[in-house]
């Protein structure tokens, strides 16, 4: 399965961190975007550089996709302006594109039409094709701007996955909270994964 990862610029990066394990580990081909900001994100609480590393988007890049992806071969990463890419076509039929994190300024511009980058058009091509998109929004509090974008998406048929973990299954880890949301988002596009215990299960 051909999935579109877009990881943008809110914090939890370490969401989109363990979405690309698991998307590669179940053997999906990954299309992965990642924007500016999400990249200091990234570059801040997986690296421990900073927020303003003095090291180049590729470079970040490439270690974030060595580090976490189970087959980077499998992963194609693509350029935040690449709007030629078959994903920012309804044409290239990918089923599914997921956005872990997604931060307040890109869930505004999927809802408002106003798209500016790959990340943006890959979510406007799923919604325009009925197709399946999961947004992970991250912010608290939530003011009603964020509120009615988020409301406005899921009318528009997306699936609205805040990062919000459950603690019924008593996770004892950071790693546990992030692999709940993680399995939601896996879950909700039909891969298959043992990310976390389901209720009424033992495993
Ligand atoms: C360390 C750090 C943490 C951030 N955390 C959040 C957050 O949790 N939620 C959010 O919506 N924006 C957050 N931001 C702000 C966004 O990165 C900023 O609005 C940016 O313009 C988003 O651009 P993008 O959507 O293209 O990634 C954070 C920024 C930094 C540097």
């Amino acid at each position: 399965m051909r999935v579109f990862l877009g990881i943008s610029g809110a914090s939890g990066a370490a969401y989109g961190a363990r979405g690309l394990s698991a998307l590669t580990r179940a053997g999906c081909k990954v299309g992965l975007c990642i924007s500016e900001s999400g990249l200091k994100v990234i570059a801040h609480e997986l690296f421990g550089l900073g927020a303003d590393p003095t090291e180049g988007r590729e470079v970040l890049i490439e270690r974030f996709v060595n580090e976490y992806a189970e087959s980077p071969g499998e992963v194609t990463v693509l350029g935040l302006q690449e709007l030629t890419a078959p994903f920012a076509s309804g044409s290239s039929l990918a089923p599914a594109a997921v956005i872990m994190p997604c931060s307040g300024s890109t869930l505004g511009a999927i809802a408002h039409g106003a798209g500016r980058n790959l990340i943006h058009r890959c979510a406007d091509v799923m919604l325009k094709e009925r197709r399946t998109l999961v947004l992970v929004p991250r912010e608290t509090p939530l003011s009603p701007i964020y509120l009615e974008n988020l409301l406005t998406l899921s009318r528009a048929g997306a699936t609205i996955l805040p990062a919000m973990p459950g603690l019924y299954n008593h996770p004892t880890s950071v790693e546990d909270m992030i692999d709940f949301i993680v399995g939601k988002a896996l879950d909700t596009i039909g891969v298959e994964h043992d990310l976390m215990r389901r209720w009424g299960t033992d495993g």
